[in-house]
């Protein structure tokens, strides 16, 4: 089978693309699309994010040292990529994508009501790595829209819709094919 052989590039796929949410006292809160984000530790529980410099974002979460990861739905696709096209410098964008702030528990950067998952961070490290500086953070808290607990009170996110972004474009999640350690299990479900 013939294949071709590309120089370095980023081609891991597919990602959640995240809504990250942040705030300087006294001023409009924020909103940047980020796909360059990933769980990095488990205990304690720590994420990434990657921000180039020149994003207005990216001086928000440097000063205040707090931003908030707002996982996205199928229905917040459009609000999603409309984060990711356009600046704070120019326009509030929670008003122009119709989207609500709600206080957080841990950190003084809103969290977006329509997002079924929200994390709040505190950033420990920055790593200038390049085009993009990474965001080392503690996830402090996480909130989490109770439509999708189920009767027995455990979360069915997957139920919430979820998207992701592979190469360039937007998809949903497709069907279940198995559940975690399914492969070794004696019934395999
Ligand atoms: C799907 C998608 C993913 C993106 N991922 C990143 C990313 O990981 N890091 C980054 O710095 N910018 C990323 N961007 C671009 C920013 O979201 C975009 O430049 C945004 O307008 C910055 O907003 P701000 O100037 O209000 O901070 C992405 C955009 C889209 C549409």
């Amino acid at each position: 089978m013939a294949r071709q052989n590309w120089q370095a590039g980023n081609m891991l796929y597919p990602l959640p693309a995240v809504m990250v949410s942040c705030q300087r006292p006294e001023e409009k809160p924020n909103i940047i699309t980020v796909a360059w984000t990933g769980t990095i530790c488990s205990t304690p529980a720590m994420v990434s994010i990657s921000v180039r410099p020149e994003r207005y974002s990216y001086d928000i979460i440097k000063e205040t040292g707090e931003f908030v990861i707002n996982l996205t739905t199928e229905k917040l696709t459009y609000a999603t990529d409309f984060c990711g096209v356009r600046s704070g410098r120019d326009i509030d964008k929670f008003k122009a994508a119709h989207l609500t702030p709600i206080p957080g528990v841990h950190v003084s950067a809103p969290l977006i009501e329509e997002s079924p998952v929200n994390i709040e961070c505190r950033v420990k490290d920055v790593i200038e790595l390049g085009s993009h500086h990474m965001f080392l953070a503690d996830v402090l808290g996480v909130s989490v829209d109770e439509a999708y607990m189920d009767e027995k009170g455990k979360f069915d996110m997957n139920r919430a819709g979820m998207m992701v972004y592979s190469h360039g474009e937007y998809f949903g999640l497709g069907k279940q094919l198995g559940t975690f350690g399914y492969s070794v299990r004696k019934t395999k479900k």
